[in-house]
């Protein structure tokens, strides 16, 4: 695991973009694993920004996304599909038809997970994977406490997800109980990884994810066990690491 400290969040924002721009600079035809949160705002605003200057090209460029909230609209603007248009796909030259989110207006599950996990196989599976990190050391949705499922599977928001995530909404009531999500094995799968934090509300589960043991109990340790990551951070999540 390769770390990557930043004095701030500027600084992960453009350290983060650059990674993910040389992706596609070297590989024109890759494929993008994509997170939403707040987090990741910054790098989506980064390769706008290139993409502007004439700096990257995305006409090949697919991308997959880790998760989406079960029963919402994607004209929901808390959508994730919401998210990715208004903070990526429409700035850049990427095909809409080459953009993949779950779909989280299929009621069933089973059909919904499915056909994610089947869009990234079809692809060849994902080159880079972005990730986020929930405050409780959550990857995609993947909660912790639950063990390391395989594939795109639905889940159960935790109490502490939905009052985390009830920012972004009018009140705790209206965020979604539930969200469709990769799998510990489908990111797993990726062949590079990019998790980005910043803040101090993350320096706890960011010394577990790379320093504690990999346990389901916080979910982002089983990162340790894959051969390539690269985890940029600012110097207040990085806090409780020496
Ligand atoms: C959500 C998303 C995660 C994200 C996390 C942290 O729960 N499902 O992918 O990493 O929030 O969000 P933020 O970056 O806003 O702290």
């Amino acid at each position: 695991m390769k770390i990557i400290r930043t004095k701030d969040y500027g600084e992960m924002s453009r350290r983060a973009a650059g990674i993910l721009a040389a992706q596609v600079i070297l590989k024109p035809d890759s494929v993008l694993g994509l997170a939403t949160g707040s987090t990741p705002e910054g790098l989506y605003r980064e390769l706008a920004e290139m993409y502007e200057r004439g700096e990257l090209d995305f006409s090949d460029i697919h991308t997959v996304n880790l998760d989406e909230y079960r029963g919402i609209s994607t004209d929901n603007d808390q959508s994730y599909r919401f998210f990715m248009q208004k903070h990526l796909f429409s700035k850049v030259n990427i095909r809409p038809e080459c953009t993949f989110v779950p779909n989280g207006e299929e009621a069933d599950a089973e059909k919904a997970c499915a056909a994610h996990e089947a869009v990234i196989k079809k692809l060849g599976g994902i080159d880079i994977q972005l990730l986020g990190i929930g405050n409780n050391g959550h990857i995609g949705f993947n909660e912790p406490g639950t063990e390391f499922v395989n594939e795109t599977h639905c889940v159960a928001l935790t109490e502490s997800t939905i009052a985390a995530n009830a920012r972004f909404f009018a009140s705790v009531s209206e965020v979604p109980k539930e969200a469709y999500t990769m799998g510990i094995g489908t990111i797993m799968r990726a062949k590079k990884i990019l998790l980005v934090a910043n803040g101090e509300q993350k320096a706890e589960a960011l010394y577990r994810t790379c320093c504690g043991p990999v346990t389901p109990e916080v979910p982002a340790s089983v990162l340790q066990l894959h051969p390539n990551v690269t985890v940029v951070a600012d110097e207040a999540a990085l806090s409780k690491m020496v």
